[in-house]
């Protein structure tokens, strides 16, 4: 017998694993996940692609769909009594929900449409999110920085052949895929697990004289295989969406990198801590796996601005620790 999503909060709610205010929200988030999909698998027939014509606080030219995921996401989440506010990387600040709606007692940050460049060649794309407490009083950008490590749920919604649904809510990782006829999310695997060792990386190849000395003295390493001090022939992928190479990297091992580089030397990295590091860094810890930004764990960091950036690398437990190694050596 196969198990919905709605099944499985139910339990979970019932055996005391998650509360009612928290399974709502993730219902929503499943629920809105239709609607953005429906607009992702009809793209030019629905009228969303190409550009919006505006830009986003962090400078990105914004895309039609990084609007409309947008939209769809508020209006999906803030009527559910679930949430204090929100946070975007599409929103200079906070949503603070309207006051015509009751006040939940979390707190939601999201990315609600992640690998924005792949949406007009039909590659894959995703929705990220993560949920933290509310603290009391009024909510403002600050009440945000909450460090990952105090996340209750993280997951994302994956978009490309088969719509994926990854969360967790501290006890694993559980994955539901979308049946498109019938509208449910299914479980379709549970106990996710990465491997400890791997022999696959993730890296855009194109910044390496960008880089700092121990991910170019690493990354030489990778590539120098069998005969190199590694030892080992790695592989490589890059498909330029987040939520496609963890979804990889949890499905079958590697290690994902998005380090700093100097094309913008003064931004420590290119993803947000915030809807991207934390809830991908939460579900990797949550699957055996380490997540770090090459100085410790990133789950552990104290965020100080709503759309900071950090180093990323994440993945098989060893190859992460190695990338550690590399930092303190170079
Ligand atoms: P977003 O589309 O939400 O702005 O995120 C883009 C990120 C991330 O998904 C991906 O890992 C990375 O940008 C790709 O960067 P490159 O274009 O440098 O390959
Ligand atoms: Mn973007
Ligand atoms: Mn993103
Ligand atoms: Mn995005």
């Amino acid at each position: 017998m196969s198990i919905t999503l709605s099944q499985y909060l139910t339990t979970a709610v019932q055996n005391n694993l998650i509360d009612s205010e928290l399974s709502a929200l993730i219902s929503a988030v499943a629920q809105l996940s239709k609607d953005i999909n429906d607009k992702v698998t009809h793209g030019a027939l629905a009228g969303v692609l190409g550009m919006a014509g505006t830009d986003n606080v962090q400078g990105e030219h914004q895309k039609k769909l990084d609007v409309i995921s947008n939209e769809i996401f508020v209006s999906g989440v803030e009527w559910t009594g679930s949430v204090a506010g929100m946070a975007s990387e599409e929103m200079d600040d906070c949503l603070v929900t309207p006051s015509q709606f009751k006040r939940g007692k979390y707190l939601i940050t999201f990315d609600p449409l992640d690998g924005s460049s792949n949406i007009d060649i039909n590659a894959p794309i995703g929705t990220i999110f993560s949920i933290t407490k509310a603290p009391e009083g009024e909510i403002t950008n600050e009440s945000f920085l909450i460090p990952g490590r105090q996340q209750v749920a993280a997951g994302y919604v994956m978009y490309s052949p088969q719509t994926i649904l990854t969360f967790s809510f501290g006890k694993g990782v559980v994955m539901f895929t979308l049946n498109m006829n019938t509208g449910n999310y299914i479980l379709t695997k549970e106990n996710v697990q990465i491997p400890a060792t791997t022999e696959e990386f993730a890296i855009n190849m194109s910044n390496m004289r960008h880089w700092a000395a121990p991910v170019k003295e690493y990354v030489k390493d990778l590539l120098a295989g069998k005969d190199g001090p590694l030892g080992k022939n790695y592989n490589m992928r890059w498909v330029a969406a987040m939520v496609a190479e963890v979804h990889r990297v949890l499905c079958r091992g590697g290690i994902f990198m998005y380090p700093w580089d100097n094309r913008k030397p003064e931004q420590p990295g290119k993803l947000r801590l915030m809807y991207e590091a934390n809830p991908m860094s939460f579900l990797i810890e949550q699957a055996g796996g380490a997540a770090s930004t090459g100085k410790g764990a990133i789950l552990d960091l104290q965020p100080e601005k709503l759309h900071q950036r950090v180093p990323v690398f994440l993945g098989a437990k060893e190859e992460v620790a190695r990338v550690e190694e590399y930092h303190k050596k170079f």
